[in-house]
C-alpha cells in the first residue's frame, strides 16, 4: 500500500476562475464539493494564502470549471503559480461567464457560475459556499483526478 497515492485521493480536479478590480485569475483545486440540492450550492476550500482567496472574498463570485483528463498541464499551470506573479490567462483561454462578472475557461467540460452566500474559516483553509446561478455541460468525456503531488489519473470506463 502507499507509494505516491495519498489516503484521501483520487479527487476530481477543477479550476476555479475569479475576477476582482480588473484582475482575472484561475486556480486549481482538488478540495471542493456539492453542498445542497435546493438551493443548489457548491463549496470550495481555499488556503488563505491564495490570490484567489482575496479575489473571491472581495468579489463574492467564482466560476467552477470542470476539466478534461487531458488538461493536466493547465491544472499544473494554475496550481503551481500564483496570480500574484503571473497572468495565467496569457496561457489559459477564457471567455465571459453569463450570469456573473467573471471569466471562465474556454475549453471547460462543464461550468458552474456561483455567487458566494457564506464563508467559514476551517483551520488553515476558508470554505466559500457558492449559490449556483448558472451551469452548463459543454463537452462529454473523462475528467482529471488528482492523486496528490503532480500525479493524476482518470476514471475507468
Ligand atoms: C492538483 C492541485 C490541486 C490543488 N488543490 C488546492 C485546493 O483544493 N485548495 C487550495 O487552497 N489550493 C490548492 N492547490 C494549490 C493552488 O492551486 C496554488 O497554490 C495556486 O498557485 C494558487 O493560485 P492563486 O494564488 O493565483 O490563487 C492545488 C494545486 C494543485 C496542483
Amino acid at each position: 500500500m502507499g507509494g505516491k497515492t495519498k489516503i484521501q485521493y483520487p479527487r476530481q480536479t477543477i479550476i476555479v476562475s475569479s475576477r476582482h478590480n480588473n484582475k482575472d485569475n484561475a486556480m486549481t483545486l482538488s478540495w471542493h464539493s456539492p453542498a445542497s440540492f435546493d438551493p443548489e450550492l457548491y463549496s470550495i476550500y481555499l488556503s488563505k494564502k491564495r490570490l484567489s482567496h482575496e479575489l473571491i472574498g472581495q468579489s463574492r463570485q467564482f466560476c467552477v470549471n470542470f476539466i478534461s483528463k487531458d488538461d493536466r498541464e493547465s491544472a499544473l499551470l494554475a496550481g503551481r503559480n500564483s496570480g500574484k506573479d503571473m497572468e495565467k490567462f496569457e496561457t489559459l483561454e477564457k471567455e465571459e461567464c453569463e450570469k456573473i462578472d467573471c471569466p471562465r475557461l474556454k475549453n471547460a467540460m462543464a461550468i458552474m457560475e456561483c455567487e458566494v452566500i457564506d464563508e467559514f474559516e476551517v483551520g488553515d483553509h476558508i470554505i466559500f459556499i457558492g449559490k449556483v446561478v448558472n451551469k452548463k455541460e459543454l463537452k462529454e468525456g473523462k475528467r482529471l483526478f488528482h492523486l496528490g503531488g503532480d500525479n493524476f489519473t482518470t476514471t475507468e470506463d
